[in-house]
């Protein structure tokens, strides 16, 4: 799935929200998650985040991959 980094933190644009067609961003309280079971991988939030904070999970920037898991673990059952 695609994953939300840092870049995102009380930036929160939302653009991304917009161009998903399956709706599975969703808001925290200080940046937005991808559900990694909703996300069918079709890339088109990708490109529409004006911060670049969004990345396939396998090719997340080096030193961020701690978000990749964090993406997940949001969408744990408490
Ligand atoms: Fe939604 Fe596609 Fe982005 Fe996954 S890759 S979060 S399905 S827009
Ligand atoms: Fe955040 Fe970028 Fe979406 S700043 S809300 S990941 S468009």
């Amino acid at each position: 799935p695609y994953v939300i980094t840092d870049a995102c933190i009380d930036v929160m644009d939302r653009s991304c929200m917009e161009e998903c067609p399956v709706d599975c961003i969703y808001e925290g309280k200080r940046k937005l998650y991808i559900n990694p079971a909703e996300c069918i991988d079709c890339g088109a939030c990708e490109p529409a985040c004006p911060v670049t904070a969004i990345s396939l999970d396998t090719k997340v920037p080096s030193g961020k991959a701690e978000f990749a898991e964090d993406n997940a673990r949001f969408f744990e059952e408490p």
